[in-house]
């Protein structure tokens, strides 16, 4: 039996103007444009293997080592748009094998424990949509290739490019001109660096898919952040990039997460993500760019209270000196001489606030989506 494989990795992204609303939950179609920053796949990255073969009956995915169901609407959305844009192909030339006929087998793997509570589904998406596009040997461009990520989970979308990355709204009720672009590549600014502070939580946060439609319906604030805020923040933070000028990125930066944490708040019912830590973590953060007379680094949440801080190289040993000076009994700086960190500063803050944090994850800006020589499927399309 014939069976073809293809292997993709896929890079986290981390919003720093948020996508918080739908205008169409089935498309993905947000309602106001968004923009992150691509993170490092040496820290963060999903890599997904994929074979067809006539002899595959049905679609089927392992994801981490386990067999999952296939059946989300979101899965399958993607999987009919690539099917039908590889039968565009076969229709052209008869020669090629009919790929899009044969069942999938699809395998996947994070290189950092889903357990982190990191949102994953953006990598996810990413690498199962890029796989199956380079199995399907696809001619369509990353913005293009975007729209069907987009399909799986909004934030997918912005996964495809590396750097610095938007994801515009768009108009169209088909959703056909809401796709991602690149900002600006890597190289132009590559000195970006994130720390994450995974905060530790019992409770289940309120699903982000469920939060926005909740905010949606509900909250009046959100109507002016759609309409008023972000419009003007998007040409502002856009133009930050590529000026580089980290002061006024930053401060957008944070205050786009505090607009977004907002207008949960507004929901009827509230949404919190935010917890006792995050605030800490947020006042942390302001007395240090006080101290310094200038915006050095900046925060943001997602949908939960873990804090991603973003600050230049140039800035390290000041930066991540203030957080090793609180979190220094917390994982994760094995790869830093901490030794040479600025742990100097007198900013007072809870002694205990340690407590609240599980793991501390180092990382920077980084690439887009890669192929891989690395293979998760053996040659009979079965996970090695
Ligand atoms: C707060 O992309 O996870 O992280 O489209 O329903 O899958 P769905 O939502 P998702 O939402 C991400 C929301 C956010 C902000 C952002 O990443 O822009």
């Amino acid at each position: 039996m014939t069976v073809y494989t293809a292997s993709a990795t896929a890079p986290v992204n981390i919003a720093t103007l948020k996508y918080w609303g739908k205008r169409d939950k089935s498309l993905n179609l947000p309602t106001n444009s968004s923009i992150s920053v691509t993170l490092s796949q040496n820290d963060l990255r999903t890599l997904t293997s994929v074979a067809a073969s006539e002899d595959f009956k049905e679609d089927k995915l392992w994801l981490n080592g386990k067999l999952e169901s296939l059946e989300s609407e979101r899965t399958k959305a993607c999987l009919a748009d690539l099917r039908s844009l590889r039968q565009e192909l076969e229709s052209k030339d008869s020669s090629i094998p009919k790929l899009s006929q044969f069942g999938l087998h699809i395998v996947s793997e994070n290189n950092f424990p889903t357990a982190a509570g990191l949102a994953s589904s953006a990598a996810g998406f990413a690498a199962l949509v890029v796989s199956i596009a380079k199995l399907y040997q696809l001619p369509q461009n990353m913005s293009e290739i975007s729209k069907i990520a987009r399909k799986g989970s909004g934030s997918a979308c912005r996964s495809l490019f590396g750097g610095y990355v938007a994801w515009e709204m768009g108009q169209e009720t088909n959703g056909e001109d809401s796709k991602a672009v690149e900002v600006a590549p890597l190289s132009h600014w590559p000195n970006m660096k994130a720390a994450i502070l995974v905060v530790s939580d019992d409770k289940k946060d309120t699903p982000s898919t469920s939060g926005m439609q909740t905010t949606v319906a509900t909250s009046d604030l959100f109507q002016w952040r759609i309409k008023e805020v972000v419009p003007k923040r998007f040409d502002e933070m856009k133009e930050s990039i590529l000026r580089k000028d980290f002061a006024t990125f930053g401060d957008l930066t944070m205050k786009d997460s505090n607009s977004f944490h907002a207008v949960c708040l507004d929901s009827t019912p509230p949404i919190f993500y935010l917890n006792d830590t995050s605030k800490k973590i947020i006042k942390l953060i302001h007395e240090l760019n006080k101290r310094e007379g200038k915006i050095i680094a900046a925060y943001t949440f997602d949908a939960g209270p873990n804090a991603v801080i973003y600050y230049e190289q140039e800035n390290e040993l000041k930066v991540l000196g203030l957080i090793y000076k609180y979190f220094n009994k917390v994982n994760g700086w094995e790869k830093l001489d901490t030794k040479t960190l600025d742990t100097s500063s007198d900013i007072q803050a809870d002694p205990e606030l340690y407590k609240g944090v599980s793991k501390i994850i180092l990382t920077e800006v980084g690439q887009g989506p890669q192929d891989s020589t690395e293979s998760l499927i053996n040659d009979k399309g079965l996970p090695k």
